[in-house]
């Protein structure tokens, strides 16, 4: 089975805290990922070694056979493996369309500065399409800053397959949504894991047990398990790490 991503003896020291404690973990390709555990548990700080966001202290994180650590986060998003951008990304002024199209032109550039640029109807069939993939069509000539907030992080998911990633790391998309944005927001992720590799950080044990295929678990910057969700839900060590923390089991 090849890996979507594999990292190794894995470290982030800030200071005296040990956020990532020496982690070694496969995420299978083709399989939707989900990784969880207590706040605090490093799941963010995760990410942020994988994108380049922040500096390993030490460890390996290999994508397609290169080694990340080291890159800088464009160079990572050049390799193909992207995430979930910050709200601030999102120009608010503008409309969502416009959003995706810069997005789509800035990974053109980015992507292969020599080819020659695109036409201008293959650049809009592809913002049509990133919008159709994230249901964001009937939202296209809307402003941007008044988007619901469940709008704006499909909007994020959108700008982030701009730049036609085969691994996409989501941190807590769902998170802030009413009933209905989740319901719509999961059904999309679930789909688009069909065709993209996704690692999904969810704190929603309903979501996480109803879409993930693998289910890591990590607590207090170490891993704790991985395994299918069945033997997730039953294994003791889990249920332990969440009834120690009651606050954070929901
Ligand atoms: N930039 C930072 N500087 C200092 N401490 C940090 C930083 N980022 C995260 N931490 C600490 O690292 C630990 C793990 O945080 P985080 O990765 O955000 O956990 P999770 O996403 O699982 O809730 C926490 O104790 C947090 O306070
Ligand atoms: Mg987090």
């Amino acid at each position: 089975m090849s890996n979507a991503l594999s990292v190794r003896n894995l470290t982030k020291r800030f200071g005296g805290l040990v956020a990532v404690d020496n982690i070694t973990v496969d995420f299978p390709k083709g399989v939707l990922n989900a990784v969880i555990g207590p706040n605090g548990a490093g799941k963010t700080t995760l990410f942020n070694l994988v994108t380049g966001i922040l500096p390993a202290t030490a460890g390996s994180v290999i994508f397609e056979g290169n080694e990340l650590v080291g890159m800088k986060p464009h160079q990572i998003v050049a390799r193909g493996l992207s995430r979930t951008l910050q709200i601030k990304s999102v120009f608010g002024g503008m409309t969502v369309a416009d959003n995706v199209r810069i997005a789509v032109l800035a990974h053109e550039k980015i992507g292969n500065p020599l080819r020659p640029a695109s036409s201008y109807r293959e650049i809009t069939a592809r913002v049509e399409e990133l919008l159709a993939q994230t249901g964001l069509e009937r939202l296209a000539r809307i402003e941007s800053g008044t988007l619901s907030y469940g709008d704006v992080a499909l909007l994020e998911i959108a700008l982030a397959l701009a730049n036609k990633p085969r691994l996409l790391l989501l941190d807590e998309p769902i998170c802030g949504m009413s009933p209905s944005e989740t319901e719509r927001t999961v059904a999309r992720i679930t789909h688009l894991a069909k065709t993209t590799d996704i690692i999904l950080i969810e704190h929603d044990m309903e979501v996480v047990f109803a879409v993930a295929d693998l289910i890591t678990v990590m607590a207090q910057g170490r891993l704790l398990a991985q395994d299918k969700p069945k033997a997730i839900a039953a294994d003791p060590r889990v249920q332990e790490v969440y009834l120690g923390a009651p606050e954070e089991a929901a």
